[in-house]
């Protein structure tokens, strides 16, 4: 149990908000097990038909904690347990998936992207990924549905690169379907959600699994890129860039 993530349903709409703001909601394991048990949750019977992920007003998430990657550096873990069942959760979500970003979408913030049916960003989110500068690979089965969503060379700059996106940025390349000024992202993407889970509910879900086709190519990608993210994670090179971010001064 975590008080870092707030699970609500409301009707049939599921909300996840990450709610660290004091770290920028960077995600630890207690936030990925959360996060990936209401996904979980979301499937087979239960009455939820969409599921809604958002941050705290100003900020989604700044990616994955870097005291965590340091740990389990040390400890040869590699991404770990929870982060790995998130992601398979990701992949394998019974239910639509909408997202509302306002401000920073580090690493998995933006990853997350690919994997839903719906976002809306604000015209100033910032969609960024640093695995390379970090010394790490991307993740969240990304070096497989960017290139797809934004051709190899949009998606060569936004992963190995890491050049930054705005919201109109995002929704140029299709990381995002829709931009809001921000303080009305979470309502515009909310009511997206009420409108995804008013359509007739077996035709959705059939609809979205002809569309996405089986999760067995994601998955497989996640688990490859978690392979070389753990061989990555012990490399100096990674040790280095965690080290200084954690050092920084103010
Ligand atoms: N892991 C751990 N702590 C983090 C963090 C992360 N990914 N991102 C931010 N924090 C912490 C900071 O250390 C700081 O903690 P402190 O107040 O105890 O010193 C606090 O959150 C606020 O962060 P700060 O950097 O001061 O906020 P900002 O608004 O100036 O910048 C970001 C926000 C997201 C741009 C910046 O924090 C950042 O670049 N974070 C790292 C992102 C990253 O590399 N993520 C990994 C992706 S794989």
């Amino acid at each position: 149990m975590t008080d870092h993530v707030l699970v609500t349903d409301d009707g049939a709409v599921r909300t996840v908000r990450m709610n660290r703001p004091e770290k920028k909601n960077a995600l630890t394991s207690a936030m990925y097990d959360a996060m990936a048990a209401a996904l979980e949750g979301a499937g087979g019977t239960s009455p939820v038909r969409c599921v809604l992920i958002t941050g705290v007003a100003g900020t989604f998430t700044a990616g994955n904690d870097l005291q965590d990657f340091l740990k389990a550096a040390m400890g040869g873990e590699g991404l770990g347990s929870s982060v790995i069942r998130f992601l398979h959760a990701l992949a394998r979500c019974e239910r639509p998936l909408v997202a509302a970003v306002e401000g920073n979408a580090v690493g998995l913030g933006t990853t997350m992207m690919l994997h839903c049916d719906y976002a809306v960003a604000a015209s100033d989110a910032r969609f960024q990924t640093p695995f390379v500068s970090l010394g790490l690979v991307p993740e969240a089965a990304s070096t497989l549905i960017a290139p797809a969503l934004m051709g190899h060379r949009r998606a060569f700059e936004l992963l190995v690169m890491g050049k930054a996106l705005n919201g109109e940025e995002a929704k140029a390349c299709g990381l995002v379907n829709a931009v809001a000024p921000a303080g009305q992202v979470e309502a515009e993407a909310l009511k997206a959600a009420q409108r995804i889970a008013s359509l007739p509910a077996e035709a959705v879900a059939a609809s979205r699994a002809l569309m996405r086709g089986a999760p067995d190519a994601v998955v497989a990608r996640m688990d490859e890129e978690a392979a070389e993210f753990k061989r990555r994670l012990v490399s100096p090179e990674a040790k280095v860039a965690f080290e200084a971010f954690l050092a920084r001064k103010k």
